[in-house]
């Protein structure tokens, strides 16, 4: 039976809304579940797959996912001492500062990862953004109040890459796929091409994911295409998404974006690419 799970952090391009059109498209059968770009993790907490490997760039959040397998309970305990001062503004601040503290001392323990997930609930809109230092920058969301976790879905997310054999990485997709062979499933869900600018879309990006990271990553699903797995991928509904992966089935699905802060962007259309 599949445990009531579900991401923990407010993630950008987080999958909830789209979860019934993936399992929809997913294969009845599969070896190895992969997710390169696992984010807040929505599809593979919905999936609860056997056997997986998940990785991301984001090497405070993939600390957070291997601090719940090795003890759900202290990263809960840290949270709750966090949250035992109600916040405020200069509550925010303080606990960011000690965050930041961590990540300069490249301590990623559990006390590491209910700081950030104390951050990430009382940040502006959830959004993860560093600066040059690699110092977490995000303003407070001037809410007050609220407890900053679901214990048992921390319990519950420990307990199934315990129960499972779920290995965890941190880098780029590119190492992470390094094993996959035919029959396994592979979804990809990279940070997404622009909507507007595309003209402009080359080296830059807020996000970090470049043109060029689009083209590595449109390569490689050709080419462990041609080994056998089993590929999805979703992107932006734009003409550059459509050129880099003419010849697989594109389905066209309209989505609601809640991360936005403007309101006139929050809708807009996706695909969801198979090979299959
Ligand atoms: C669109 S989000 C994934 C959203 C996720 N599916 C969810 O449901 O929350 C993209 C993720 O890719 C990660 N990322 C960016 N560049 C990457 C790279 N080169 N290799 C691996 N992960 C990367 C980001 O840290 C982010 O977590």
């Amino acid at each position: 039976m599949l445990l009531a799970i579900s991401p923990f952090v407010k993630w950008a391009g987080g999958k909830t809304q789209l979860l019934k059109h993936l399992e929809d498209l997913l294969p009845d059968t599969f070896g190895t579940y992969y997710e390169p770009f696992i984010g807040g993790g929505a599809f593979l907490f919905d999936t609860q797959p056997q056997h997986a490997v998940i990785n991301d760039i984001n090497e405070q959040l993939i600390n957070v996912y291997r601090q719940l397998k090795a003890d759900p309970e202290a990263v809960i305990a840290a949270i709750r001492e966090l949250d035992s001062i109600p916040c405020d503004k200069e509550r925010y601040l303080a606990v960011r500062q000690q965050y930041n503290e961590k990540i300069s001392s490249g301590e990623l323990d559990a006390p590491c990862a209910a700081l950030m997930i104390w951050v990430n609930k009382h940040c502006f809109n959830g959004l993860y953004r560093v600066n040059g230092k690699g110092l977490f920058n995000v303003p407070y969301n001037n809410k007050t109040g609220g407890v900053s976790m679901d214990e048992n879905n921390l319990r519950g997310i420990g307990q199934y890459f315990r129960d499972n054999d779920v290995k965890i990485m941190q880098g780029d997709f590119m190492d992470a796929c390094a094993d996959v062979k035919e029959g396994d499933f592979v979804y990809f869900d990279s940070p997404y091409v622009p909507v507007s600018d595309t003209a402009n879309f080359t080296s830059y990006t807020k996000d970090g994911f470049a043109l060029q990271d689009h083209m590595r990553l449109a390569d490689l699903f050709r080419e462990l295409s041609e080994k056998g797995a089993q590929l999805m991928l979703s992107n932006h509904n734009v003409p550059l998404v459509h050129e880099l992966y003419q010849g697989f089935n594109i389905h066209e699905m309209a989505v609601r974006r809640f991360i936005n802060s403007d309101a006139t962007k929050r809708t807009g259309k996706e695909v969801i690419i198979t090979n299959y």
